[in-house]
């Protein structure tokens, strides 16, 4: 079984994530001793005018980094649901994980567009496999377990951050996190890492709930494009 966390902002300078190359290689220690075996590199794609050549050069100088200490490193992206407003559905599709034709994609936390649905029919419809990115923090998700059901019918897959179950015990994301967990509705658990402290939390959810995850963190079939 090839372990991969297809949720990290481990890249330095590109995002929210990892500040420096120091951070970079604290977090891909910390990877390895929560047991994976491959990162995806998922910075934030939220603009139409983002600076992807600045990611895929970074995504370039940290690869034989995480190649020397024995973990494949792939680029993907968390796409926000934004980007549909500029762009076509097939134009995402670069921004796969892996280079390949999943796409991992973040909505607005506090509310769902109206047309959602639709606009993941229109993902797939050009091919497109849907990861959607930690339900468990969108407002209506937390209100009605039954969206992130209708989720999973439409065909999505479910991804739920390590994150979100070490916050406060009553914590909306945590109850929700849960609920879904117990549905059986949690395809990957990923790290969503920010910073090195991210990937020990990460394997402490993993050890306490990582049997509720519904067969997911099996990822080995990316291609290595971008
Ligand atoms: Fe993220």
């Amino acid at each position: 079984m090839h372990r991969v966390d297809i949720h990290s902002h481990i890249l330095p300078g590109v995002d929210d994530g990892a500040a420096s190359i120091e951070e970079t290689l604290a977090m891909l220690q910390g990877a390895k001793q929560a047991g994976f075996e491959a990162v995806i590199a998922t910075p934030h794609l939220k603009r139409i005018d983002a600076d992807i050549n600045r990611i895929r050069e970074a995504y370039q100088s940290a690869k034989p980094l995480f190649a020397a200490q024995g973990l494949d490193l792939y680029l993907g992206f968390e796409c926000h649901y934004r980007l549909l407003l500029d762009w076509q559905p097939a134009a995402l599709r670069p921004f796969c994980l892996g280079g390949g034709n999943v796409l991992l994609l973040e909505f607005p936390w506090n509310g769902l567009p109206l047309q959602w649905e639709r606009s993941i029919n229109e993902l797939q419809k050009v091919g497109l496999e849907i990861v959607i990115a930690h339900p468990e923090r969108y407002a209506p998700v937390q209100a009605d377990q039954s969206i992130a059901v209708r989720m999973v019918q439409i065909g999505c897959e479910l991804q739920l951050s390590a994150g979100s179950l070490t916050g406060g015990l009553f914590s909306k994301e945590r109850v929700c996190a849960l609920g879904l967990l117990k549905a059986g509705l949690i395809h990957y658990l990923a790290s969503d890492a920010h910073g090195a402290a991210d990937y020990p939390a990460y394997a402490w959810v993993n050890t306490k709930y990582g049997h509720l995850i519904s067969g997911g963190a099996l990822l080995n079939t990316f291609g290595d494009q971008v």
